[in-house]
């Protein structure tokens, strides 16, 4: 398997193969750094990350495992650069491009990242935007493979706002890898239908299953991964939140959902997670709506079925599998 040159910019890019090819190098890179077998393969590289929105997961992954590799990384951060502001994304992929060997970018429009793709001449890599999330997914997809020793046949249920980039790309990653794919939340937050459509295409030839439902009892049943993510993005604008409750309220990952769910399934989330009131957004929301918890409960959260901190883990071995692969 040859990724060499390849920007990472969305999982419809890849092949089945190519997918699982950087799953199981993520897992090689995982028992590598756990038998303390070094991997500086990469040594005298270096790597620009450009983040327009903010991180913490994505960046320390990066950052940690381009030193792994033996790497320098360039941070630039939501406004200590020119890009987009004096300096259009072309000028700036070709100025970087002449300095750097690969260039992660978190953003908005995936427009954006392709463009930059486009005129970088060195591999560029997604690390999230408004439509996709594609380096989530190869750390999701080795969680699961760690958990259940298989992906394919698993059923996968994501609920809460399934049109945004988490249940998108995680459409898509189902589709690919023969997985049964669940949107159980209302029909306002389905995936868009050409998508759907594209999965649909994609579930023939690797046996995968792709539903769409607003029942949640008939959604879950039996479900062997439960996964959401927050109700309002980053980028969106405050005023969502009332909606988003409302709407998605229904669609809380709760224990009657787990207890709907097979005896052995577990619970994922990208993270960050509003399950308290320990952060800030959480105790304006519980000020202005009474809430305590949102797209999950603590319950979930800290539960034994909880295996977000396993999955925040895996993002950074297989960002460093991804970068291992395409540089
Ligand atoms: N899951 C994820 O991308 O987290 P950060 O926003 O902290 O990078
Ligand atoms: N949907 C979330 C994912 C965060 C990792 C966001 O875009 O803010």
């Amino acid at each position: 398997m040859n990724l060499k040159g390849r920007s990472f910019l969305k999982l419809k890019d890849f092949t089945p193969e190519e997918i699982m090819y950087l799953i199981e190098l993520s897992a090689d890179l995982k028992a590598k750094k756990k038998k303390g077998v070094a991997h500086d393969v990469l040594k005298g590289k270096n790597i620009a990350l450009i983040f327009e929105k903010t991180s913490t997961r994505t960046r320390c992954s990066f950052e940690v495992a381009a030193h792994d590799l033996g790497m320098h990384v360039t941070y630039l951060d939501p406004s200590g650069s020119q890009i987009g502001k004096k300096e259009s994304i072309a000028d700036t992929a070709r100025v970087l491009g002449r300095m750097f060997d690969g260039i992660e970018y978190r953003g908005f429009g995936q427009e954006i990242v392709e463009e930059l793709a486009q005129y970088a001449g060195v591999p560029v890599w997604n690390g999230l935007t408004n439509e996709y999330h594609p380096t989530q997914m190869i750390a999701d997809m080795l969680t699961i493979q760690e958990k259940f020793g298989r992906l394919q046949g698993i059923k996968f249920v994501y609920m809460g706002d399934a049109r945004y980039n988490m249940g998108n790309s995680l459409m898509v990653a189902c589709a690919k890898l023969g997985m049964d794919f669940v949107a159980c939340t209302s029909r306002h937050y389905f995936p868009d239908q050409s998508l759907v459509d594209y999965c649909r295409e994609v579930a023939k030839e690797t046996g995968a299953a792709i539903t769409l439902t607003e029942d949640v009892q008939e959604g879950t049943k039996d479900a062997d991964v439960v996964y959401t993510d927050v109700w309002v993005s980053m980028g969106e604008p405050d005023e969502m939140w009332a909606s988003r409750i409302e709407e998605l309220m229904p669609y809380q990952v709760n224990k009657k959902v787990m207890e709907n769910a097979k005896d052995t399934a577990i619970f994922m989330h990208c993270l960050p997670a509003f399950h308290d009131l320990e952060t800030a957004i959480g105790r304006q929301i519980h000020e202005k709506f009474g809430l305590t918890e949102m797209e999950v409960t603590d319950e979930v959260f800290e539960s034994s079925q909880s295996v977000v901190f396993d999955e925040a883990e895996n993002r950074m071995h297989s960002i460093k599998a991804i970068m291992y692969a395409t540089l």
